[in-house]
């Protein structure tokens, strides 16, 4: 069955020394609680390592190369990523997509040496505020998750989490209402459905992120297509990611 899932996206926050503490402090937070979702944190790459080995929660890269190793300057590939212990790699943010020029032929390619290196991706897709009031919404989201996800064989699809993310909501206060983001999470899952059958689809979880905290968890999570969150500012203070992760 699928997995609920909470993670965390520090995006370009926290120095090495910051990371290390709030890993520490999460887990000794959660020690003892009984939890119902799987906690993930996305760092920076510098901070991978040494967080993945101070904490034996499961820890997510931002991003990997598209290239699988040699002279591309400044990069990281999906197996230096692997190495460090991270199981995940969040990918297709709309931040990368939207700053930094990353298409769905690229993310297709960064899809395909994130699974060859054992890492599970976390691919976002969402729409613009300009892409909902055209009303293109669901077309768009259908054209991230062909384009970069559907040349996998089934196998290689039930390692991919998916994370909703509208555009407008992240970083916004703007959370998508309940129904809004179950409409859409149904309408992904009978997508991977029409493409991969039913048992895929049941088995995929599929986060929802924008302006999720602890005082919209419970309500977003108690949907039945979604299956957890991908959450920024609110993941940054263990006193406010708690209630997110409790949000189960
Ligand atoms: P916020 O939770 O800050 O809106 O960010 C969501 C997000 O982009 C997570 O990847």
């Amino acid at each position: 069955m699928r997995k609920n899932i909470v993670a965390g996206n520090w995006k370009m926050n926290k120095n090495l020394q910051e990371g290390v503490a709030f890993a520490k402090d999460l887990e000794t937070a959660l020690a003892g609680k009984t939890l119902k979702c799987e906690v993930v944190i996305g760092t920076p790459f510098v901070h991978l390592a040494s967080v993945a080995s101070a904490t034996k929660l499961a820890v997510a890269a931002q991003n990997c190369a598209d290239k699988a190793s040699g002279a591309y300057t400044g990069e990281v590939s999906a197996a230096m990523v692997a190495s460090t212990g991270a199981k995940y790699v969040i990918l297709g943010h709309s931040e990368r997509r939207t700053y930094y020029g990353e298409t769905d032929a690229i993310l297709k390619e960064k899809v395909l040496l994130a699974l060859a290196n054992g890492l599970s991706p976390i691919f976002c897709i969402g729409e613009t505020k300009d892409e909902r009031e055209k009303n293109a919404h669901f077309d768009v989201v259908k054209r991230q998750t062909v384009e970069a996800l559907f040349n996998l064989s089934s196998e290689d699809f039930s390692k991919i989490v998916i994370a909703y993310e509208p555009v407008w909501a992240i970083g916004t206060g703007l959370t998508a209402t309940s129904e809004q983001a179950q409409e859409m999470h149904a309408f992904i899952r009978q997508t991977i459905a029409d493409k991969f059958g039913k048992e895929v689809a049941d088995n995929t979880s599929i986060l929802y992120g924008g302006s999720a905290n602890g005082g919209n968890a419970k309500e977003l999570f108690a949907c039945p297509d979604i299956d957890g969150g991908l959450i920024g500012g609110a993941s940054l203070d263990v006193e406010k990611f708690i209630p997110v992760i409790e949000g189960f």
